[in-house]
């Protein structure tokens, strides 16, 4: 799950750039909340995201939230969980009995990784047609290989004067 600009901006002094997009937020909770009963999905983020100004240290309610750091004395609240790469929060999400899926949530270290992980199967990109001088970046996904994958989710939005749209990508074969 992530949202980029114009230039795979997606953050700057560690918070997201752009005005808040209500029904951006809307879908990120509606995709990484969706789970039959009794599941939940994990969502695994960086320790930077995990402090930036949306998360703020608070987990994501009702689902796994997996916190990846090279630090060994991080704390976290109660049922937070903390792994030591992008590999150990998959096996820990894997071995977890009610997660059913799994979303990489950024920032863009991890976002980085996560993109050439095999286990991959989409992207769900937000992409907001401004430019923000962002301080973090993703690689442009057009060059790394992913196309448009349409699905029932896609939306063109226009809100507090921007201009984005959801889509799903996935790797080409
Ligand atoms: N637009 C979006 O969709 C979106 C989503 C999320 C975040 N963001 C933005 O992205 C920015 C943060 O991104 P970021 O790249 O600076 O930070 P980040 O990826 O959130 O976190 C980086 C931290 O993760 C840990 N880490 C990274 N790779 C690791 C590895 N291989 N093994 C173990 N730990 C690893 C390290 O933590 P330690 O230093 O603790 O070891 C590292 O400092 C913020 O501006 C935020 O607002 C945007």
């Amino acid at each position: 799950m992530v949202a980029a600009d114009l230039d795979w901006g997606i953050g700057k002094t560690q918070a997201l750039p752009w005005p808040k997009l209500k029904s951006d937020l809307q879908h990120f909770k509606r995709v990484t909340s969706a789970a039959s009963e009794g599941k939940r999905a994990a969502v695994l983020m960086g320790r930077k995201t995990w402090e930036s100004a949306e998360v703020a240290g608070r987990p994501l309610p009702r689902r796994l939230n997996v916190v990846i750091t090279r630090r060994t004395d991080l704390t976290v609240p109660e049922g937070v969980r903390v792994a030591g790469s992008l590999e150990t929060a998959l096996e820990l999400a894997a071995a977890t009995a009610d997660v059913e899926s799994t979303f990489v949530v950024g920032g863009a270290e991890i976002y980085r990784e996560a993109f050439a992980h095999p286990a991959l199967r989409y992207v769900y990109l937000t992409r907001v047609e401004l430019h923000c001088g962002c301080d973090a970046h993703i690689p442009n996904l057009d060059e790394l290989g992913f196309v448009v994958d349409p699905w029932d989710g896609d939306q063109q939005l226009d809100e507090n004067g921007v201009r984005f749209r959801i889509e799903r990508l996935r790797r080409t074969p």
